[in-house]
């Protein structure tokens, strides 16, 4: 069944003890919810203590990224097995900004998904065309090849575990959003992809999220579109009363 999601990422902001604070805070103020999962995804070592302060997993924690490798010698890098021992459940993978300042492909991404979803983590997968793109209309073609890269060998069984993030990169912390009608259009091409790829069934049920300076002031317009499931926010779900706003727009 499709869920309602509204993901925070938190990207590299806020301190250890005011990151906890936060967690807390929306924790409190998530109890009158109803109809959508909440996830954050705050930087790495919020995590165990995340983890424990939502152990009974009513708000689903997510890490930012994860290693294409199982363990050993990678200097720097984090495991699926080091999340999951922390209760970490979701993994966003593929975001614009590690494929832009940290060279990813949707190659390395695609190693990324196999190996979290083996170790029972749910990838956030993101895709997203960059201005230029748009402007000179191949923002289908980039967003289709993204998704056929990202989901390469992925098994029908494999992907009911997978979110969708659609984020244009060019509304991504610019306060430039999306029309509703730009995010409707491409969040059901992006479902027909899934569907040629795997079925109808498997296209219905997947949550696709929308990323892109989503805000308490835009977010229901943009979540009643029927292919819009909800978001991936990132500068708003660092303000507890902004994040719990836009998570009521349902
Ligand atoms: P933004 O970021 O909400 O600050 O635009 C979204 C994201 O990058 O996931």
């Amino acid at each position: 069944m499709r869920k309602n999601i509204v993901a925070g990422n938190w990207k590299m902001n806020k301190i250890f003890p005011e990151g906890i604070e936060l967690i807390k805070e929306i924790k409190e103020k998530s109890k009158e919810l109803q109809n959508v999962k909440l996830i954050v995804a705050p930087p790495y070592i919020f995590l165990n203590e995340a983890g424990t302060i939502l152990s009974d997993k009513q708000i689903g924690l997510g890490a930012q990224n994860c290693s294409n490798k199982i363990n050993g010698a990678y200097t720097g890098e984090i495991s699926p097995e080091m999340l999951t021992s922390t209760n970490t459940e979701y993994v966003i993978l593929g975001h614009s900004e590690r494929r832009t300042y940290y060279n990813e492909t949707d190659e390395l991404i695609n190693e990324k998904i196999k190996i979290c979803i083996d170790n029972r983590l749910k990838p956030i997968i993101c895709c997203g065309e960059v201005l230029q793109e748009r402007e000179d209309n191949k923002h289908f073609d980039v967003i289709e090849k993204q998704i056929h890269g990202m989901l390469k060998d992925i098994s029908e069984e494999q992907i009911d575990d997978i979110i969708i993030a659609y984020e244009p990169v060019w509304a991504i912390g610019t306060g430039k959003t999306a029309s509703s009608e730009q995010a409707q259009e491409m969040h059901q091409f992006i479902r027909n992809i899934v569907s040629k790829l795997y079925n109808n069934e498997t296209a219905n049920n997947i949550s696709i999220l929308y990323g892109g300076s989503c805000k308490p002031t835009n977010a229901k317009e943009l979540f009643s579109n029927p292919d819009v499931d909800g978001g991936l926010i990132g500068g708003a779900s660092l303000k507890a009363n902004d994040f719990i706003e836009i998570a009521k727009s349902f």
